[in-house]
C-alpha cells in the first residue's frame, strides 16, 4: 500500500517533468552539467564524467546484460547501453517512468537493446543471476528496507559481477521522521553490502558535495512561479516542498559512489 502511494507520487513526477522546460533547463545547467548529452537526461545528480566512470567500472561487454535499479526515464542506463553494446533491463516502481524509458529507447534506436519492467528494489521480478552488472543512480536511499534491497541485488547479479551505484547516506539525526527517507536510516552501506555477499571495492564521496545539490535546488526554488505555471499546482507544489525540506533539514549526510563485486 505504501509502495502504491510512492509509485503514484513518482508517476506524477514523471508525468509533469516532461511539461516543464524550466525544470529541464535548470536541471541540465546545474545538476547534469552543460556537457551532458540532453537526449540522455535524468533526474539524478549524475554528471558526464561520473557516468563515464560508472560505465567503465561496470566492465561490460556487448554480449552481456546489465540492470539499472530505480532507472526512472533511464537516460544514464541507455547511455551505458550505447557505449558498451550490452543489453539493458531497467527496473522502476513507476509505470510512467518505464513507459517513458521504453519510448526513449525507441527514439534513440536502442529498442532492441533495452527492456523495462515495473518492480521494486526488494522484488525486481527478475531471474537469479540474470545480470553481469548492476547500476543505480541516486535511488536506493528511497528503499524502505535497504538490507533486503542489497540481498535482491546480490540475487540477480552473477558471481564476479559489479554493482556500481550512487546513493545518499541518510543522517539519522536529520532524516528521522521525514516521509520515505525516515523509514530506514542507513548512513553507511558497507555493512549491508558485506552481509549480502558483496566485496566493497570503492566507497567515495561525490567531490564538492553538497554544492551540486544545493545549487540545483536553490535555482529551482527561485523559479517557483514558472514551475507552477508549467507543471500545474499539485506537481509543482510537491516538488517545491521536497526541495525546501531537503535544503532545510539536510537529511543526506553524503552522496557516495560505490563499486562492489558479487563474491
Ligand atoms: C531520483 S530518481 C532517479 C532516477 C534515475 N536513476 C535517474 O538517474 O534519473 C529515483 C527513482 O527511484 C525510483 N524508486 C523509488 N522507490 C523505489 C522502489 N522502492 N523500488 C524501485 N524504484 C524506486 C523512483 O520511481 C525514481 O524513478
Amino acid at each position: 500500500m505504501e509502495q502504491d502511494i510512492i509509485s503514484s507520487g513518482y508517476d506524477a513526477v514523471y508525468g509533469s517533468t516532461a511539461k516543464s522546460p524550466t525544470l529541464r533547463r535548470l536541471w541540465h545547467k546545474y545538476a547534469e552539467g552543460l556537457d551532458f548529452p540532453e537526449e540522455f537526461s535524468h533526474i539524478s545528480l549524475t554528471t558526464l564524467p561520473e557516468l563515464q566512470r560508472i560505465s567503465a567500472e561496470l566492465r561490460l561487454s556487448a554480449d552481456e546484460t546489465f540492470v539499472d535499479l530505480g532507472c526512472g526515464m533511464a537516460g544514464p542506463a541507455l547511455w551505458v547501453a550505447r557505449e558498451t553494446g550490452a543489453q539493458l533491463i531497467g527496473v522502476d516502481l513507476s509505470r510512467v517512468a518505464t513507459e517513458q524509458a521504453s519510448a526513449r529507447a525507441a527514439e534513440l534506436g536502442l529498442a532492441e537493446q533495452a527492456q523495462f519492467v515495473v518492480g521494486s528494489f526488494t522484488d525486481t521480478g527478475l531471474e537469479a543471476n540474470v545480470a553481469a552488472g548492476l547500476m543505480s543512480e541516486d535511488a536506493i536511499q528511497y528503499a524502505p528496507d535497504k538490507r533486503a534491497a542489497m540481498v535482491e541485488a546480490a540475487r540477480i547479479l552473477r558471481r564476479g559481477g559489479r554493482f556500481v551505484f550512487t546513493v545518499y547516506e541518510l543522517d539519522p539525526d536529520r532524516a528521522a521522521g521525514l516521509p520515505i527517507l525516515g523509514a530506514d536510516l542507513v548512513d553507511d552501506y558497507r555493512p549491508l553490502l558485506a552481509d549480502a555477499g558483496f566485496r566493497v571495492e570503492t566507497y567515495e564521496e561525490t567531490p564538492g558535495w553538497p554544492e551540486p545539490m544545493t545549487t540545483t535546488y536553490s535555482a529551482l526554488l527561485d523559479e517557483k512561479e514558472a514551475l507552477t505555471e508549467e507543471m500545474g499546482e499539485a506537481a509543482a507544489g510537491a516538488l517545491i516542498v521536497e526541495l525546501s525540506l531537503t535544503l532545510e533539514h539536510r537529511p543526506y549526510r553524503r552522496r557516495v559512489l560505490i563499486v562492489a563485486t558479487r563474491e
